[in-house]
């Protein structure tokens, strides 16, 4: 996928800077760590510092000094994770900042004009996000409709088609004639991208896989010879599923908010490294890997600062989980490109599901 600041390959995961950083990396240790793209957020960094600054900076990647790919979100998904301060209209959504308790309008026109200059390389449209339990149909069948009324308001105001690329955000929650709907409709917008969205919200496996297998199936899915990038997936295996059925992008905070709860990711699974049994375990977090946290620090180190709660844990621990999703993305390409995609699946699930005998 050729960007403006990047040629990125996929299937990608892009690790998620809410804020402006990445919490616990510098943007050099995201280069060396071989991340194409990283994700920032509308909302949060309209909060603070403020578009406007961020421009006057000269764009969001000399702000953040991020010279590769950046996406830019929407704020869609904040009107679920801050629902208690949101009131969504059909004009767009208003919130209260949990800060100072000020009032923050975001219409997709707003939105948009935001993200113009913030200056990713990838922006996502405003989407009528809910959440996809507790929901009545009504409102979702509302949300559905309006995320396409939304999408005409977005491309009007797209200012920078150049050098940005607008991509839609499916929604329909996990019905399957309201996907099918959104599907449509996006694309007949003929967007250079487009994203799956109000998922990974406490919804069942089965159900989460379902719609991604609607919305990537040959013919009745959206375009194959397009990006497709499934919201706030972060699980390994999530991902790996999630490739099998044709998706392109991943992003999530959960290699990184994991790691602040002391969780490493490796190739069995994880390893909570509060447990006592670490206290005198000599290893590396994981053999086959070469970050720095594995190449200089044992089980034994990082499990005496996660009990003292030393932020330093953090910092190495969000390393190396970066590393071992950006590895195994990697993984996936090659066994893709090698064509020898499904034996990579089975051996990866029965390395995390291993029949017991
Ligand atoms: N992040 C995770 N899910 C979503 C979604 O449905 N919409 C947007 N805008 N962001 C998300
Ligand atoms: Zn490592």
């Amino acid at each position: 996928m050729t960007l403006p600041h990047f040629v990125a390959e996929t299937p990608m995961f892009m690790p998620v800077g809410t804020k402006g950083t990445v919490k616990g990396l510098t943007s050099q240790q995201l280069v060396d760590l071989n991340c194409h793209v990283i994700l920032g957020n509308t909302y949060h960094l309209e909060e603070r510092p403020g578009s406007d600054l961020v421009q006057e900076l000269g764009g969001l990647h000399k702000f953040m000094n991020w010279p590769r790919g950046m996406l830019t979100d929407s704020g869609g998904f904040q009107m679920v994770s801050l629902l208690h301060l949101a009131e969504i209209t059909e004009e767009g959504v208003q919130f209260q900042s949990p800060v100072d308790g000020s009032l923050m309008m975001l219409t997709p026109e707003r939105s948009i004009a935001i993200q113009n200059m913030l200056g990713a390389d990838i922006i996502m449209a405003l989407d009528d996000v809910v959440s996809s339990v507790n929901t009545t149909p009504e409102r979702f069948e509302e949300a559905t409709h309006r995320t396409t009324r939304w999408i005409d308001r977005c491309i009007k105001a797209h200012a920078r088609t150049h050098e940005q690329n607008l991509f839609a955000i499916v929604q329909g929650g996990l019905n399957k004639d309201l996907r099918g709907i959104s599907i449509r409709d996006l694309s007949a917008r003929n967007l250079p991208g487009y994203a799956i969205g109000g998922l990974a919200g406490g919804e069942s496996k089965d159900d989460f896989w379902r719609v991604v297998a609607q919305c990537t199936a040959p013919e009745t899915g959206l375009p194959a010879d397009k990006p497709r990038y499934v919201m706030g997936v972060g699980y390994p295996l999530d991902i790996v599923i999630c490739s099998a059925l044709g998706a392109d992008m991943y992003d999530s905070v959960y290699p990184t908010r994991t790691a602040r709860f002391g969780v490493a990711l490796v190739p069995s699974g994880v390893l909570k490294l509060k447990n006592i049994g670490f206290a005198e375990d000599f290893r590396p977090l994981d053999e086959e890997c070469s970050c720095m946290t594995c190449k200089k620090y044992t089980r034994a180190f990082l499990h005496n600062l996660v009990a003292k709660g030393i932020p330093f844990a953090a910092m190495l621990v969000s390393l190396h989980n970066i590393a071992y999703t950006q590895r195994l993305t990697r993984q996936i390409r090659t066994a893709i490109s090698e064509q020898r995609f499904p034996e990579f699946v089975r051996s990866f699930v029965m390395l995390q599901y291993p029949i017991e005998s």
